[in-house]
């Protein structure tokens, strides 16, 4: 057996040694594929045009996590031809910069909804929420009746805007005081579909 065989057997024979250094190997290569992320300006500057979240289209958000809708529909279209002919733009990381979390998802039951907004009328959207069959008669996505019955919280949208502000979302003062007002009385539905409609919409696409 050659010299190195032999020292090798010695880490694989103690189970302590192995932990280490597997956990070592691991961390180091994981440092260096996720650190230069955090410094890199394509990963951390919002694309050019990318406001934040306004009051009613981020409580639409909210909206949309808590019935999960992440677990049918991705937000993230990827670069391959096939994608883009049928979403629009390949999706870029500077578009997510103020989406905490990022919804972009890895189930597709239903359509990539990276750049659904603009795509349908309001009117297209509540009609589908509330019963898709009304549209699409062999969709298999369930109805949402109940958001249109549901009003808003008016409380707590301006503590998460003031929230997301100290995470380096650019809200005014102005916005954070007139938030209660902007999203008093709208229903859950209408939250929703402002939040659908602005989705992917900071890039031109051509389609
Ligand atoms: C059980 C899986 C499932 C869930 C959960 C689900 N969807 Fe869907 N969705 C689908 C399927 C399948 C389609 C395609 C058929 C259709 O248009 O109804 C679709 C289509 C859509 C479309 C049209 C997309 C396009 O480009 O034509 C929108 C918008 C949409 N869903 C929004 C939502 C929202 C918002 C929620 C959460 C409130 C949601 N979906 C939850 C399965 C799902």
């Amino acid at each position: 057996m050659s010299q190195n065989a032999s020292k090798h057997e010695v880490i694989e024979k103690n189970v302590g040694w192995m932990i280490l250094l597997i956990v070592l190997l691991i961390s180091v290569g994981g440092l260096v594929e996720i650190v230069p992320l955090f410094f890199q300006k394509s990963t951390t500057e919002p694309v050019q045009g990318l406001q934040p979240y306004t009051a009613l289209q981020l409580a639409g958000r909210d909206i949309y996590i808590r019935e999960g809708c992440y677990n049918c529909h991705s937000q993230m279209i990827r670069p391959f031809r096939a994608e883009t002919e049928r979403y629009g733009h390949y999706s870029v990381a500077g578009e997510f910069v103020y989406d905490r979390p990022f919804q972009w998802g890895s189930k597709r039951t239903g359509p990539d909804l990276a750049r659904v907004g603009g795509r349908y009328s309001d009117e297209w959207h509540r009609i589908h929420l509330n019963n898709p069959r009304d549209l699409v008669p062999e969709s298999n996505m369930p109805g949402y009746p109940w958001l249109a019955k549901n009003t808003l919280d008016p409380q707590g949208i301006a503590p998460k805007m003031k929230a997301l502000r100290k995470l380096g979302h650019p809200y005014s003062d102005q916005q954070i005081a007139e938030a209660p007002a902007a999203v008093q009385g709208k229903t859950e539905m209408e939250a929703l579909v402002a939040y659908l409609q602005v989705l992917g919409t900071s890039i031109k696409t051509s389609r």
